[in-house]
């Protein structure tokens, strides 16, 4: 007998089928709700609210567990590469060494943008924020390539779009840092790695000689499957309902990455390492600002603690955190904003208004620094962030077209005012 819940309304009932995950965890499916009771369900934020049934990536906030497809992040982020990251959660499986291959080759082949598009960025202010640029870049793809934007299209069509995606973001990334610097645009070299390719892209000039640092390059391969899904977060959400209405995947992940931008989203990797030079330049007075923090007539919170789901810890912090010490230690970077950050997550988790919260540092507490450890400057931050995510935003939207879900379009509970007739202005 499969479960089902019961639900009264005006004294009547009404029952519902449940509907249980692979991790056991339970949904009441109210499809039918409206239609059979006249009633709709109101849940801001969507917190209670499951839009759909995923295979690709398990969270568990009580337990701190997350798993791509499957894979624990702890082994993907200490084994895998973040195409093969890629490619598990775009596809379901990890590649075989020859799918690794002809996916690697195919993101490869696809690096370079139209020349054309130098002249958009040429014609943005140099201190326009890259994610503006980013998420302008990446809907202008598809005026490139109009093919994208019919829905029907062969599943080789579409895997291109995916592969060019993939292919281009670091690109187009790169020439928005160095657009900003008004420095020369530097061309991707195919013979690089994914993440080595994206540091020369960054870094190198046409004044001297630049050879990625593998330890750099590792710790952003780390950085890059750390932020590589997050089920159905607010700019994932955004994608797929974006990408319900059949808009082109490029329209789609363009607002994705305006979602991210946002700082209680992925925003707050920015906003994390502002808060840290702020309190530093103030003096480092650690409970003063903790005290801002739980102050409810003050608009400060303490960026990086906190998420909607995590309420024990975020498994990825703790990853983060202890390659945060590796790479300065390697790096022989010393930042005192990591020991101000240090201190400041020593005194939040002994007080009991976030211990009763369940707030915790965040996977962006700690990445500002390892990014600023890399030389990585902070507005590109969240840049950084929307490259890890783009291949779980692509699979969500491949999830949502292959189930064929339908547009997503919520309800609400009007509460205006009632009908009234209109009354001429010199009546009023
Ligand atoms: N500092 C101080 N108080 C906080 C913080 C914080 N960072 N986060 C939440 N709270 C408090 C709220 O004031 C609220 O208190 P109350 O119950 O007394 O009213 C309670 O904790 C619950 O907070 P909500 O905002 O209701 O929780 P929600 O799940 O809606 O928000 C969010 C989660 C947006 C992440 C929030 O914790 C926050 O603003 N954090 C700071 C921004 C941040 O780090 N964002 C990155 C998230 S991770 C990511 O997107 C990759």
């Amino acid at each position: 007998m499969s479960e089902t819940a019961k639900i009264e309304i005006e004294g009547k009932s009404y029952e519902f089928p449940v509907v249980t995950g692979s991790e056991n965890e339970k949904a009441i499916d109210i499809k039918k709700l409206r239609g059979t009771t006249g009633c709709i369900t109101i849940d801001p934020g969507f917190k209670n609210t499951g839009s759909t049934t995923s295979a690709i990536t398990y969270l568990d906030g009580e337990n701190g567990i997350l798993r791509y497809r499957g894979y624990p992040i702890e082994q993907l982020a200490e084994k895998a590469t973040f195409l093969e990251v890629a490619f598990l959660l775009i596809y379901g499986e990890l590649p075989t060494k020859s799918e690794l291959e002809n996916f690697q080759e195919s993101i490869t082949k696809h690096t370079l943008v139209h020349e054309d598009m130098k002249q958009f960025f040429e014609a943005y202010p140099a201190k326009a924020h890259p994610m503006g640029v980013m998420a302008s870049m990446v809907c202008s793809l598809s005026t490139f390539y109009p093919e994208s934007q019919d829905p029907n299209r062969p599943k080789e069509a579409i895997d291109l779009t995916m592969h060019r995606l993939i292919a281009k973001l670091p690109t187009l990334a790169a020439m928005s840092y160095k657009n900003a610097m008004r420095h020369p645009f530097v061309y991707p070299k195919n013979e690089l790695g994914y993440c080595e390719n994206f540091l020369n892209m960054m870094f190198s000039m046409p004044t001297e000689e630049y050879t990625p640092d593998p330890v750099v390059a590792e710790a952003l391969n780390k950085l890059l499957i750390l932020h590589a899904d997050h089920e159905q977060n607010c700019s994932a959400s955004t994608v797929r309902i974006v990408g319900s209405s059949q808009a082109n995947l490029y329209a789609s992940i363009s607002a994705g990455v305006s979602a991210l931008w946002g700082p209680l989203h992925g925003g707050a990797n920015q906003a994390v390492i502002e808060m840290l030079d702020k309190i530093q330049a103030d003096g480092g007075d650690l409970e003063k600002w903790v005290a801002k923090a739980k102050d409810k007539n003050d608009p400060f919170r303490l960026m990086g603690f906190g998420h909607r789901v995590y309420k024990n810890f975020d498994p990825r912090a703790k990853i983060i955190k202890k390659a945060c010490d590796d790479v300065l230690e390697k790096l022989g970077v010393e930042d005192p904003a990591l020991d101000i950050a240090k201190k400041l997550e020593k005194i939040a988790l002994e007080d009991p208004y976030f211990v009763e919260r369940g707030l915790y540092p965040n996977v962006d507490f700690y990445s500002g620094i390892i990014y600023k450890a890399l030389n990585i400057p902070t507005e590109m931050f969240t840049v950084m962030f929307a490259l890890g995510r783009l291949p779980g935003w692509i699979a969500q939207w491949k999830e949502m077209v292959e189930n064929k879900e339908p547009i997503g379009r919520p309800r609400q509970i009007y509460t205006g005012e009632n009908q009234r007739d209109y009354v001429s202005i010199d009546k009023r």
